[in-house]
């Protein structure tokens, strides 16, 4: 099985099974990324969309949420309870994004990073599609530990997916060329945050 099937079978569901104190959590990425009105965002991993309503909410009507996943399942669960006008949901895997460069305000992925085959492709992929200034955040806001532990007991594909530490995950930034590297590695909660230069 490789990770597309295995949330492609987490998907229903998925919604469900989240920590009661999540909402906080949440919405402190939301404060992190620091959005403005009218920006528009991609949200990469967005699984069932936990994070679209307010990123949505963040960016206004003027603003606009292009939210990507490799599974159609999490994507259709999504579908359900998401406002479309603003927001498009789009199967794509983030080592091959379909957008134009250069052009986001705002990269976000939660909760995925660890999954993507390969890292660095992957960062490059969502670097390049940001505009210059533009923010790229990376979080897990549950904490890295937590996190790691979970995907140890899923087993299958996922098994071995790490958050990195702090230490790793500045180098990783600093070293595409990002500039502004913020990573807050709490026992709850976890944050890199970096800014196109
Ligand atoms: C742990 S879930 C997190 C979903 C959501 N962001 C959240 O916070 O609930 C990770 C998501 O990353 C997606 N994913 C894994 N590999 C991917 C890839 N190569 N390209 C795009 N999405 C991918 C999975 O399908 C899954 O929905």
């Amino acid at each position: 099985m490789d990770r597309r099937e295995f949330f492609d079978r987490s998907a229903a569901g998925w919604h469900r099974h989240r920590a009661e104190d999540l909402p906080p959590r949440l919405a402190r990425v939301v404060a992190e990324a620091q959005f403005s009105a009218g920006d528009y965002v991609l949200d990469v991993g967005t699984g069932t969309g936990v994070l679209v309503p307010l990123i949505a909410a963040a960016v206004g009507p003027e603003g606009r949420v292009l939210a990507f996943d490799i599974s159609l399942r999490m994507l259709l669960d999504a579908r359900q309870r998401i406002p479309s006008e603003q927001v498009l949901l789009v199967q794509a895997d983030v080592h091959r994004l379909p957008v134009p460069s250069d052009t986001f305000h705002r990269v976000v992925c939660n909760a995925a990073l660890p999954h993507f085959g390969d890292r660095l492709a992957a960062l490059r992929e969502m670097i390049g599609a940001l505009r210059a200034e533009g923010l790229i955040v990376i979080s897990h806001p549950i904490g890295r530990r937590a996190v790691n532990a979970r995907h140890r007991e899923s087993g299958g594909p996922v098994a071995d997916d790490r958050v990195p530490p702090s230490k790793e995950m500045e180098a990783l930034l600093r070293d595409v060329g990002l500039g502004d590297v913020v990573v807050i590695d709490e026992p709850d909660f976890y944050l890199a945050r970096a800014r196109k230069i």
